[in-house]
């Protein structure tokens, strides 16, 4: 609801179709934002449990999942989502088959958005362009605002890259943090590294932290995500070429040789994902998605499909 709060308010689509098996509840999330259109775009906003409304959508957002249960082991979580993933992604392709998958879906750090990225473009059949995660989006604006705190300047104005798999495994690019050009790496070499004097490592830890203790104080994130979600819509819908760290396979990039979904920046316009840039990563950073990679193999090897 936030994301599409978000895409209502930002003026991004001009038809938005929820779908969801909780028929009374979609029926008043619905409601309650047709009640707003008069102070925004006429948006048409549609709700059904049956995925004909969905016909024809250029972007499909997911954010279904199961998170994990107490006690419950890593395969069944896994498994449970694959389940819920395939009651849903052949639905949206059948009903748009020309659509772009956006994937949101993060039951938690045993399952992050990446493997159900990798799972949905297995489901939907769609080219590999056509599938995106929500991915470290998020990650590196928490990142940019943390930043933004420590230096007093704006959170657009701060720039830094958090790439991998969303979450604790996430990797901060300490090369490429900069204001106006001006790298911080030329002023600190030590960034980022354990005996930074100023300790910028820290604020990657505070990004991977605050999804914890969002939950902790309220349950669940949403708004930021949301808005995450609102912009990757409006770089596709509007073919801005811009470039966000989103969830794609990255196989033959950096060394991984394996299919995975991990972040890394890329171009999106509208045909989903244009190109994936090519950042200068230390060994260190490649070791670090290669480790998530391998990882992330192996959950997918034992998926049933
Ligand atoms: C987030 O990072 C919990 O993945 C969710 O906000």
């Amino acid at each position: 609801m936030a994301a599409a709060f978000a895409i209502l308010t930002q003026h991004v689509a001009s038809e938005i179709a929820l779908v969801d098996v909780a028929e009374d509840r979609l029926k008043g999330e619905m409601m309650d934002l047709q009640h707003g259109l008069s102070f925004l775009r006429n948006v048409r906003v549609n709700a059904s449990t049956d995925y004909a409304i969905t016909a024809g959508s250029r972007i499909c957002v997911i954010t279904a999942g199961a998170r994990q249960l107490e006690g419950e082991s890593r395969l069944n979580l896994v498994q449970r989502n694959v389940d819920i993933l395939k009651h849903i992604v052949p639905k949206l392709v059948h009903h748009s088959p020309d659509t772009i998958l956006l994937v949101v879906s993060n039951p938690g750090k045993f399952l992050t958005v990446d493997i159900l990225t990798f799972v949905a473009w297995k489901l939907s059949g769609l080219p590999k362009n056509r599938v995106i995660g929500s991915g470290t989006n998020l990650d590196s604006s928490r990142f940019r605002f943390l930043m933004s705190e420590r230096m007093h300047i704006a959170p657009s104005s701060c720039h830094g890259w958090i790439i991998g798999e969303h979450g604790d495994t996430s990797v901060p690019v300490w090369s490429g943090v900069n204001i106006a050009g001006v790298k911080l790496s030329d002023l600190n070499p030590k960034i980022g590294c354990a005996d930074d004097p100023e300790n910028f490592a820290a604020l990657h830890k505070e990004v991977v932290e605050s999804a914890y203790n969002i939950i902790k104080y309220k349950g669940y994130t949403s708004w930021a995500i949301g808005t995450s979600v609102s912009v990757l819509c409006n770089a596709i819908l509007s073919n801005q070429h811009s470039c966000y760290a989103v969830s794609t396979l990255i196989n033959g990039h950096h060394g991984i040789d394996k299919d995975v979904f991990l972040s890394l920046p890329c171009v999106l316009g509208e045909n989903g994902v244009n190109f994936i840039v090519r950042q200068n990563l230390s060994d260190s950073e490649k070791n670090q998605l290669k480790k998530s990679a391998d990882t992330m193999d192996k959950v997918q090897e034992g998926i049933k499909w």
